[in-house]
């Protein structure tokens, strides 16, 4: 018996300076981050909660970037984030292994994404998955896209047609959501959706964008909003959680019988004795890749990977066309310029087709969209580091949680001046971007965790937008008020833009 009760008083010491050492230790990395400055009005429990720091229209974000141009301390309730959002201070972090891990933000996606490559809390895991997929990712690959971008613009555009001889306006977030769904699957899973132009049979059924508009939204919620969501049990309880679950399911579902009908392809052809498969897109690459030690990816991996995905590869790319669009809509001297530009491309061509090849000779287009992703980039990013790291002269500890906020290093004065709430594609002449320092626009951000869709997405936006004004004149519906961004993982704008679209004659 004494035994007994020494091993539970050793084992109760044990237990308590473990809690103890880590107290010291949070003591430790909280005094190093109150080091920096703070924007006023904390509340002792709220934090900043009060001030709304994510309302729609950003302001606060700009208010803040404006009087705090470096870093500060954002308060989410009594807990401390340093938030980085100059170059000079975020470089330090994207660039070194120090901020490679993400941060226990990103758990709130498991449920849904799993621990595929953009919520990989795992280092070793991320490598490696990271490895095996960016050949999906290759120029060559990219290219042999084109064609099948066109189509899907092609599907939207009869949508198009049919609205303008209508008389009624094109709901931007929808009709773009629709078509990089349908993209996104054409290309990485070789998968022919008909999901463009399928109706929901009630409106209580669920569908991709209603699956992907509940999961963000929860995400955000709990991200930004209530504090005590970010606990998984308490957020079990909560009203969100049945709709969550749901949302979850049906995409799960996608995903599922995606990769159970690739693996049955794959498996009847190795039987058959054809000559064996090499990877033909992002599926096949996920199913057949190997290490060296002959080792595959597990069917949850396989999961992960093709949710995260499906969602990444259409969601940023629709609400970027979609602000794409509206400043197209916005502003008709840039919208002129880009159809000059497209119809010189196409001139004497008996299609109105883009190629591969005409994707560099979209030049004015590119400075469109480039100062777009500028104006209505991601917001927060945030990585767990795993080295001290020296934000002006504080050291941050290791296992502190830094986040980079995009939207504000964007919307810096002591990067981009005081006009940037100007639309300006001109900023990305080389002439002046050359003034700019490389890590002052980052909207796919930058380092090893940066996005490896970006081309992807950058050649589709292109392709989609030179489509469009190919065919159509672009204007905003009058009286509708000034869209406000709007946090929702991505900054979508709150309301749905409504563009009235002309056909040219
Ligand atoms: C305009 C469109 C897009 C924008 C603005 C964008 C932006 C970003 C950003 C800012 C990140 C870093 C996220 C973080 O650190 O938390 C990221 C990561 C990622 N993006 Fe994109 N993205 C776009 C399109 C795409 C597309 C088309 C795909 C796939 C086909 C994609 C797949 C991914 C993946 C898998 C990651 C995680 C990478 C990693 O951690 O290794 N993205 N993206």
């Amino acid at each position: 018996m004494l035994w007994l009760s020494s091993l539970c008083v050793l084992l109760g010491t044990i237990f308590f300076l473990r809690i103890l050492s880590s107290l010291h230790r949070t003591l430790k990395i909280r005094s190093a981050i109150k080091k920096l400055p703070c924007p006023p009005g904390v509340h002792w429990l709220a934090g900043h909660q009060k001030q709304s720091p994510f309302s729609p229209g950003m302001q606060w974000q700009r208010d803040t970037v404006a009087a705090f141009p470096r870093a500060y301390t954002l308060w989410r309730g009594f807990i401390p984030i340093p938030v980085l959002v100059h170059p000079d201070t975020i470089k330090p972090l994207v660039v070194n292994p120090t901020g490679s891990v993400k941060s226990s933000f990103y758990k709130l996606f498991w449920d849904w994404l799993g621990e595929g490559l953009g919520t990989s809390l795992d280092n070793t895991k991320w490598k490696r998955n990271r490895r095996l997929l960016t050949s999906s990712f290759h120029l060559d690959i990219l290219r042999t896209y084109v064609p099948i971008y066109n189509d899907c613009i092609e599907v939207l555009m009869g949508k198009l047609d049919q609205l303008a001889a209508e008389g009624k306006p094109m709901k931007t977030d929808h009709e773009f959501g629709l078509c990089t769904f349908d993209a996104i699957l054409r290309t990485a899973c070789s998968y022919q959706s008909n999901c463009q132009l399928e109706k929901r049979h009630k409106p209580e059924d669920l569908d991709i964008l209603t699956a992907t508009e509940i999961l963000i939204r929860t995400v955000q919620e709990r991200k930004t909003g209530n504090p005590l969501l970010v606990i998984p049990w308490l957020f079990r309880l909560s009203s969100l959680y049945p709709e969550w679950r749901r949302a979850c399911q049906y995409v799960h579902r996608i995903a599922d019988e995606l990769i159970k009908k690739r693996k049955k392809e794959i498996s009847e052809k190795a039987e058959s004795k054809d000559p064996p498969v090499s990877p033909r897109d992002f599926l096949d690459t996920l199913i057949l890749a190997r290490d060296t030690d002959g080792s595959g990816l597990t069917v949850k991996e396989m999961t992960d990977e093709v949710n995260t995905f499906l969602f990444a590869g259409h969601e940023t790319t629709a609400t970027a066309m979609t602000w794409i669009l509206y400043n197209l809509a916005k502003y008709p001297e840039h919208q002129s310029k880009v159809r000059e530009e497209v119809d010189k491309i196409l001139e004497n061509r008996d299609t109105d087709r883009i190629t591969s090849k005409d994707l560099n000779q979209l030049e004015y287009l590119s400075l469109v969209i480039k100062e777009t992703f500028r104006m209505y980039s991601a917001v927060l990013l945030s990585r767990t580091l795993t080295a001290p790291l020296n934000v002006d002269g504080v050291t941050l500890l290791p296992g502190t949680l830094v986040a980079f906020n995009i939207y504000q290093l964007h919307h810096n004065p002591t990067v981009w001046g005081d006009d940037h709430m100007e639309f300006k594609p001109s900023r990305f002449l080389p002439e002046n971007f050359a003034k700019i320092d490389p890590f002052g626009y980052l909207p796919f951000s930058a380092g090893p965790r940066n996005c490896i869709g970006q081309h992807f997405a950058h050649n589709q936006v292109k392709v989609m937008a030179a489509r469009i004004l190919r065919r159509f004149h672009l204007s905003l519906v009058e009286g509708e008020p000034e869209p406000l961004p709007n946090l929702n993982i991505a900054l979508k704008p709150l309301h749905e833009i409504l563009i009235r679209i002309k056909p040219r004659d």
